[in-house]
């Protein structure tokens, strides 16, 4: 990433959310049973700020925040984390996507207009059955799951964050994969008109788009891969990757690649953005390890990004693949981890 020094943050709340406060909310959002069905997208902003006790000091900006609707889910046991997640406000106007800048406050400020309805996400390749994805209509089909994940970004800054959506595995079985397909292939909308950072090289931080991801296909079939439609308890915001991206807690967070519109099977490895950007810094596997720096930088520790964002938070040891070593370290048996970074 094109690491930028900042003074000013358009942060103002303070630390993380304790994760008891977020509890609460959320918890006020079941206890009034809303499901997606019972929002259009017409749900007002104003309404769900009211719903969330009054968080008017948690909008990042006075600009119309495009609307997020309440979603319903189930809290697997295995997927919680007894650790503080951070404030929605602050996971939601720190971010990276360069698409619409390549500023930490540029995905807020710029993705407010962008139309993620309606939204297709086609599979296909090395499948027996290729299909489209209307993702919205599908979404209502889902048994979604929260689940809290760390989230450590390859700029040595972490969040911890409730997510909402599905294994990945999911959706790759349901298109039935042939015995040659070996990789998963991701990209995301390609759209210049509503993305200023595809319409200019220098807003875009000099990126090639569409913004491309991928995964050996054992990765993506990982119970801890996680196709994600939401956070904290709602759809997600544009500037997370609205509607539909990847997460994957045990890599850095570049690979999670949002807003996606195709998934695509084949039997060679497929080019990845940063990659293709500095094949030196950042690599294919890109797995969280405390042992294997950035050349420019040390990735032992990281920030707990809070109040005022990086210059606001905590340094703590960076775990190995992120904390989640007992569930895909096996993926990575054998191989040497400085080689394949
Ligand atoms: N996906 C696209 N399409 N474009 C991007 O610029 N940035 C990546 C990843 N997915 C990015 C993307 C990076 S570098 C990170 S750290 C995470 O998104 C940030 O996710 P967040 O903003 O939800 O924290």
């Amino acid at each position: 990433m094109r690491i930028h020094n900042k003074k000013k943050s358009a942060l103002s709340e303070n630390k993380v959310t304790p994760e008891s406060v977020y509890r609460q909310r959320r918890h006020l959002v079941q206890g009034l049973g809303l499901g997606a069905a019972a929002f259009s997208n017409g749900a007002s902003a104003g309404f769900l700020d009211s719903l969330f006790g009054g968080d008017k000091e948690t909008q990042p900006t006075t600009r119309a925040m495009a609307k997020t609707v309440p979603l319903t889910f189930t809290q697997p046991k295995a997927y919680q984390l007894d650790i503080p997640v951070t404030a929605e406000r602050v996971a939601t106007s720190y971010n990276n996507f360069y698409e619409f800048g390549a500023d930490k406050s540029d995905p807020v400020r710029y993705a407010q207009q962008f139309k993620t309805r309606p939204w297709t996400m086609t599979i296909s390749g090395e499948v027996d059955n290729p299909h489209t994805i209307d993702v919205w209509a599908w979404l209502e089909k889902q048994q979604l799951e929260e689940r809290i994940y760390r989230h450590r970004c390859v700029e040595a800054w972490s969040m911890v964050i409730p997510w909402l959506g599905v294994p990945l595995a999911n959706v790759i079985k349901a298109a039935n994969p042939t015995s040659k397909a070996k990789y998963v292939a991701f990209e995301t909308l390609y759209d210049p008109e509503q993305m200023r950072g595809q319409a200019s090289r220098f807003i875009g931080g000099g990126i090639e788009y569409p913004y491309v991801e991928g995964l050996r296909i054992d990765e993506a079939m990982n119970p801890l891969a996680m196709l994600t439609v939401g956070m904290y308890g709602k759809t997600l915001p544009p500037q997370n990757g609205a509607p539909v991206r990847l997460v994957l807690p045990w890599k850095y967070g570049f690979k999670g690649i949002k807003s996606i519109v195709h998934i695509h099977l084949t039997d060679k490895q497929p080019p990845t953005t940063w990659n293709k950007s500095a094949a030196s810094e950042y690599g294919f596997y890109a797995n969280v390890n405390p042992q294997v720096d950035h050349p420019r930088w040390s990735q032992a520790s990281e920030r707990v990004i809070a109040e005022g964002g990086l210059f606001g938070s905590e340094r703590q040891p960076t775990l190995m693949f992120n904390g989640y070593q007992e569930e895909v370290a096996e993926l990575y048996r054998g191989m040497d981890l400085r080689k394949f970074y």
